[in-house]
């Protein structure tokens, strides 16, 4: 048995490749590990999304040729900074035996064929994602209760922050059916709730069993008819992708839960504008409204970005209003980082004390209100699907319909079940609550005695 060990940087579609790069290799006889030093192989799964992201997988590689040093050990990088760098890693790291990039990672097994062949390096960084999909093995290890499913990658939007574009390549929708499969699979292996992901996931426009393309909302709604599938969220959007069968799902599909992840970057239409995001903050409101008319329960939550090239005193003042209009149910906000390659790279840029402090007071304002939204939550009941075991003995923590995590006792045999819960208490990013009564556990025979 040889030992594999996976380091996953960034978003959730790196962690289903990570997955994935552990099944393809499972024929191998290479077995996961969570820790570099016993290893036979190390994965370093990459993201370049932000800042420093190449410095930070070029001192974890220094690191990791410490222990190759000791022991024989193969290296590989994948990911959006093997894609971004290619060759360039193996002459500054010569430590590192593969450089595979996202789009390329099935050809990990051959590429381990090539080193052991004594032919060197492998690089591998231009394959169009179809190819991968198609290439990858149908066995899967268990996900768990809540899983994820990768239904389309890469993106044509060229926002001009975003690497993307250029580390995952053009969009692409993987097919109905293979989509179909693969949730089969998961939900046999115990799954209860699917998060379909994609960069730009509201873009997915597969091909049907009827030979036509299908949109989000209609393979949201055929998902849905898998019995024992009980959830579906989906993430990334795209404002302009928000379509009206994708907003009318959120109305009437009930497996479909009632959160969307909808990033708006900025309040400002200059800022917007000079991002190529292709929508104004008007647009973007009125879209929030047209989602919170079909199903006002739906929460929403947004990336931003402070201190865009050019971005002004009054332009982030335009952000603070959209926020305070749209109250999100939580939020992610970054400092714009320039990366190599992009437009707004060559920008004139904010200075970095001033991104830092608006970042500061945008992350006060949204703390806040995701404070506000789980307050709102104390008192009421709500349907938690139970996913792993507590640290406490019988604690048990699932995910309420709006993402956040909740904290029950006594609620440990009842993983993989959703079960009505009473939120009595809230912390910023949790909640914790108790079992409605039909949902507790009977007590003991013993105990029951004592009663
Ligand atoms: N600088 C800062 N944040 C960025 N994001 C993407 N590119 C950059 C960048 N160059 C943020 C966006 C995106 C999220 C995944 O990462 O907000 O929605
Ligand atoms: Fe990047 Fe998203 Fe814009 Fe595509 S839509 S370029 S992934 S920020």
């Amino acid at each position: 048995m040889k030992k594999l060990y996976i380091k996953t940087y960034g978003c959730q579609m790196n962690v289903y490749d990570s997955a994935r790069m552990a099944d393809l290799l499972a024929p191998l006889g290479f077995t996961p590990v969570d820790d570099a030093a016993s290893a036979d192989m190390v994965i370093l799964n990459t993201c370049h999304i932000r800042e420093k992201a190449a410095e930070k997988v070029y001192s974890e590689l220094g690191r990791l040729k410490k222990l190759k040093e000791r022991r024989p050990m193969l290296i590989a990088v994948a990911g959006c900074v093997a894609q971004a760098e290619g060759a360039e890693m193996i002459a500054r790291q010569p430590a590192v035996d593969i450089v595979v990039g996202p789009q390329s990672y099935h050809r990990l097994p051959e590429m381990i064929a090539q080193i052991a062949r004594g032919t060197g390096h492998a690089l591998e960084t231009d394959f169009p994602a179809r190819d991968k999909f198609d290439a990858l093995p149908e066995e899967a290890a268990p996900q768990g209760v809540i899983a994820f499913l990768t239904v389309q990658e890469g993106c044509d939007k060229f926002c001009t922050f975003c690497v993307v574009p250029y580390t995952r390549g053009a969009e692409y929708s993987r097919p109905v059916t293979d989509i179909e499969d693969e949730a089969r699979r998961l939900v046999d292996s115990g799954a209860r709730e699917i998060t379909l992901l994609g960069q730009n996931v509201n873009a997915y426009r597969g091909l049907g069993p009827d030979g036509k393309r299908w949109s989000l909302a209609q393979l949201i709604r055929h998902l849905a008819r898998l019995e024992d599938l009980a959830r579906l969220r989906y993430t990334t959007s795209h404002p302009r992708d928000m379509t009206n069968d994708l907003i009318a799902a959120h109305a009437d599909e009930p497996k479909l839960m009632p959160f969307l992840h909808l990033p708006v970057q900025s309040g400002s239409n200059g800022i917007l504008a000079a991002m190529n995001r292709n929508h104004t903050a008007d647009e973007y409101l009125h879209l929030v409204e047209r989602i919170r008319a079909a199903n006002p329960d739906v929460a929403l939550s947004s990336d931003f970005i402070v201190g865009f090239p050019g971005e002004t005193e009054a332009d982030f003042a335009a952000t603070l209003s959209l926020v305070r209009e749209v109250k999100f149910s939580q939020a992610f906000s970054f400092k714009y980082s320039p990366r190599p390659g992009t437009p707004a790279a060559t920008m004139k840029q904010v200075p970095e004390p001033v991104k830092k402090e608006r970042l500061a007071i945008l992350q006060a304002v949204l703390t806040e209100q995701q404070r506000a939204f789980n307050r709102a939550c104390e008192g009421r009941m709500m349907p938690v699907l139970f996913e792993s075991e507590g640290r406490k003995r019988g604690q048990a923590t699932g995910r309420s319909p709006y993402l956040q995590p909740v904290h029950v006792e006594s609620a440990s045999h009842l993983i993989g079940e959703i079960s009505e819960v009473r939120i009595e208490t809230v912390l910023t990013n949790s909640l914790r609550g108790s079992l409605a009564q039909s949902h507790a556990a009977r007590p003991a025979q013993n105990e029951a005695r004592a009663l």
